[in-house]
């Protein structure tokens, strides 16, 4: 019998992550994007990123179409961007200041980091497509992260 998804999801819940919004496009101009924490980094050389997208994610054929995605690294105070893109649908990207990176997937304005992927290659994992990525650019900015525990945002205690 399989393990039961609600207690997967419970445990797995006291492993505490950051935060991320995962970009991409449709190949015609249209943005997509959804909160993830499934995301990793994979290997150096080359330089691999991972992130694992829901197959009933609205977002979900625009990696397909595109072949690419940013990981925007989500800063403390980002939760309401957080919670806007945990929403299936809808007009994520009313009113939010961003730029295409050179892959034409968006690069959003104030995140604590980002990450530009090709991607290299798709594997079926289950419910979860994973997309690996090549690295094309990369940068940070300044500020704590936004994190993810047992269900709720969290920040980080500093001394
Ligand atoms: C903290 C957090 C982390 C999440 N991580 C993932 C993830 O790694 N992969 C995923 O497919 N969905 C993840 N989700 C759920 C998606 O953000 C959610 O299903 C979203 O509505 C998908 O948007 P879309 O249907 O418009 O593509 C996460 C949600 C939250 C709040």
């Amino acid at each position: 019998m399989p393990f039961d998804r609600s207690e997967l999801r419970r445990v797995m819940s006291h492993f505490a992550t950051g935060v991320t919004v995962v970009t991409t496009h449709d190949g015609q101009g249209r943005c997509h994007g959804l909160t993830a924490n499934a995301v990793c980094s994979v290997s150096l050389d080359p330089p691999l990123i991972l992130v694992c997208v829901d197959k009933r994610a609205e977002s979900h054929p625009a990696f397909e179409l595109s072949q690419a995605f940013v990981v925007n690294i989500l800063g403390e105070g980002q939760e309401e961007l957080s919670r806007r893109f945990a929403v299936s649908g809808g007009e994520k990207f009313d009113g939010l200041p961003c730029r295409n990176g050179g892959t034409g997937a968006p690069i959003l304005d104030g995140a604590l980091a980002y990450v530009e992927c090709r991607v290299v290659a798709a594997h079926d994992a289950g419910d979860h497509t994973i997309y690996i990525g090549e690295v094309e650019s990369a940068e940070t900015g300044d500020g704590h992260p936004l994190l993810f525990f047992r269900g709720s945002y969290r920040q980080l205690h500093r001394d």
